[in-house]
């Protein structure tokens, strides 16, 4: 028998997938505990998307100094494109972290970014400082398509206890973007271990909150913290996780499985250090 809950879920589930200018954008957070499916949600989606709107670019954000997870899709699936100016060295974890060679494209600026970005495949794109993102996202409103963007550990593009000009930026970020998308043609999902990792004034503009096992509920969803206590992790048949949107909830099983692929183990790191946030605010103009 199938409960209302998992009727509610596959709902919620509709309302993620299906692309309706009168509804808009969406904006979701993917928290749980580790290993506990957070990035495998995310290229769930992005698969679907592959599948169903071959049509509509994709942009994916990954961490650096951390395994690509892109690379769980399956060769063929995506796209590596790097800024002009960056020296992002790509190394092989297989290999005692020797550098090794793959095909990126270069790009000069969001608008040389956007035309060479592909339909039908995964854009991965490193700009040599994960903070970029706030401002592609801003310059994304504006394509005038339908776009998705995937941002996988949210915490380092708006972290928490930010201070200076990135906290000001990133609250130009909350309240100008982020609050914004549901007006956009944008779907926008992310992913964190703890919603603390994210600052404030973002974490008030989620519309849809996705809590997989050892997710900590918060005080605004009527998803209680025992119902997450109770969500049990299935290797075999995927997770489960209670999908939270604005007051409505239910569940849903995470069925396919994105495992490591063995032989194909690669980071990325940016050669000198990631680039600085005073260069960000003359990347595109400061907004602050
Ligand atoms: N849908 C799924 N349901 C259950 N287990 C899964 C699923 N997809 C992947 N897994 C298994 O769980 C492991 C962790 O998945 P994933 O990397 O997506 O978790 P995560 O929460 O993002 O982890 P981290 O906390 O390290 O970022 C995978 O290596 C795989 O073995
Ligand atoms: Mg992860």
């Amino acid at each position: 028998m199938v409960s209302k809950q998992e009727i509610l879920g596959q709902k919620i589930m509709k309302r993620i997938h299906i692309h309706d200018k009168d509804q808009g954008g969406i904006l979701s957070l993917t928290t749980g505990s580790q290993g506990s499916a957070k990035t495998s949600v995310l290229l769930s989606f992005a698969e679907y998307i592959l599948k169903h709107h071959s049509t509509e670019k994709i942009f994916w954000s990954e961490c650096y100094k951390a395994p690509l997870q892109i690379v769980k899709l399956g060769k063929g699936k995506y796209r590596f494109f790097v800024k002009n100016d960056v020296d992002i060295i790509f190394r092989d974890r297989d290999n005692k972290l020797k550098p090794t060679k793959i095909p990126i494209t270069r790009f000069k600026d969001y608008d040389d970014l956007y035309k060479k970005a592909k339909m039908g495949k995964v854009n991965v794109v490193f700009f040599g400082n994960r903070l970029y993102w706030m401002e592609f996202l801003d310059y994304l409103r504006s394509v005038g398509e339908w776009v998705h963007i995937f941002i996988d550990e949210f915490g380092e593009v708006c972290p928490a206890y930010a201070s200076g000009k990135s906290w000001k930026k990133i609250g130009y970020f909350s309240e100008d973007v982020l609050k914004d998308i549901r007006k956009c043609m944008m779907n926008v999902h992310v992913n964190t271990q703890s919603v603390t990792n994210i600052d404030h004034r973002a974490r008030s503009k989620i519309m849809l909150k996705i809590f997989l096992p050892g997710a900590i509920s918060d005080k605004h969803s009527r998803v209680t913290q025992a119902a997450i206590d109770n969500l049990k992790r299935d290797p075999i048949h995927g997770n489960p996780a209670y999908l939270d949107i604005r007051g409505e909830f239910g569940v849903v099983t995470f069925k396919d499985i994105y495992k490591p692929i063995k032989g194909f183990h690669i980071d990325a790191i940016c050669n000198g250090g990631e680039r600085e946030m005073s260069f960000i605010l003359s990347f595109n103009g400061d907004k602050t």
